[in-house]
């Protein structure tokens, strides 16, 4: 194991892992790192698993700042010679229409030589957004499956609207639960498509993600994914419809993450008490939308900031790192399998 993922247990950090997770929903970052001293972000070790994750990306207004962020991602990997075993998209893969279907131009600009295999050579796991969920010209949710099924050679990867894998795939570390977060109800689009699942698909996911639940883990860590979250200080607002489905999952079942974009920012909430933490990351490249709730209130981050989200993992902690498109590191924190949480002070970059 790296010693960078290992817990430090000094008294400073036993101190704060004591007092700190249920601390963390009453007092703003500022206050935490003032209380609590904060230890140094490592650097990203190569050693370890990398996942990279952005959503709300696939942009058609604003297709300078996609690049931007993906020129971010690439420097990143370059810089710290990271080998990302994957990449997250996490939903509003697509804004406007893909004419032509899996043919679509946007399927090459946009996504294969937008996040190279010279870079992500991995798989691109994808999660369905408000955004996708769209007829324009075609139903964008056929589009985007049947590419991941016909595509030859692509990293694209979306099984089912639902579905599971384990990361690594040899000795796996992580267990994600992907999920299609558009429940009927779930206005998505700010400006109201109203497009969502029907209510048969509903049940059959709600089923189906109770009886993974159930499962014996096999791993130390467990995430569950998708594009709209439960909990958020940016324009969307706390889903009442998700949080009356699925928090109580989380805590029954001690969800380590549960990580979406949708609001077009990068944050971290956690909630005291609550074993789950809320790791948004929406800066892929869609415009930046304003806070309902100051970050300073509710936190402990939020950036309102393009950007993308570094996972690095292994069996005895996990580092969660939001970037902005320079690659400055923003914020991070450290999980441990028993449930503690470290806020780490970002390095310098
Ligand atoms: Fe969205």
């Amino acid at each position: 194991m790296s010693d960078l993922l290992r817990p430090q247990l000094n008294r400073r950090s036993f101190l704060r892992q004591t007092i700190g997770f249920s601390a963390l929903a009453a007092f703003s970052p500022a206050t935490l790192f003032a209380q609590q001293g904060g230890n140094d972000s490592p650097a990203p070790d190569p050693a370890n698993q990398h996942l990279l994750m952005i959503g709300d990306w696939g942009t058609n207004k604003y297709l300078g700042q996609q690049i931007a962020v993906a020129s971010g991602m690439k420097n990143f990997v370059d810089n710290r010679k990271i080998k990302p075993g994957a990449l997250f998209m996490l939903g509003d893969n697509f804004y406007g229409s893909l004419i032509g279907g899996v043919d679509s131009p946007r399927w090459q600009t946009q996504f294969e030589q937008m996040y190279p295999t010279s870079h992500f050579p991995g798989k691109a796991y994808a999660v369905l957004g408000n955004h996708d969920y769209e007829f324009k010209i075609a139903f964008k949710v056929d589009t985007e499956l049947a590419y991941a099924a016909h595509a030859q050679g692509t990293r694209w990867t979306m099984p089912a609207p639902w579905y599971t894998f384990k990361f690594p795939e040899n000795d796996p570390i992580i267990t994600f639960i992907c999920l299609d977060t558009n429940l009927p109800g779930t206005k998505g689009d700010f400006f109201g498509t109203g497009i969502t699942m029907t209510k048969a698909h509903r049940d059959e996911q709600d089923a189906w993600l109770r009886a993974e639940l159930a499962k014996p883990r096999t791993t130390p860590f467990l995430a569950m994914v998708g594009h709209h979250p439960l909990y958020t200080n940016g324009i969307h607002k706390d889903n009442p419809i998700l949080i009356k489905d699925w928090d109580p999952l989380l805590r029954q079942y001690k969800v380590d993450f549960y990580i979406t974009g949708h609001d077009h920012d990068l944050q971290h909430l956690e909630f005291g008490g609550h074993p789950t933490s809320f790791v948004i990351s929406g800066g892929g490249g869609a415009e930046l939308v304003d806070w309902t709730t100051p970050p300073e209130k509710r936190g402990p981050f939020g950036g309102k900031v393009l950007g993308f989200t570094n996972m690095e993992l292994n069996k005895n902690a996990v580092i969660m790192r939001h970037y902005n498109q320079a690659g400055q590191e923003l914020h991070s924190f450290r999980k441990t399998p028993d449930g503690k949480v470290e806020l780490l002070r970002p390095a310098v970059s």
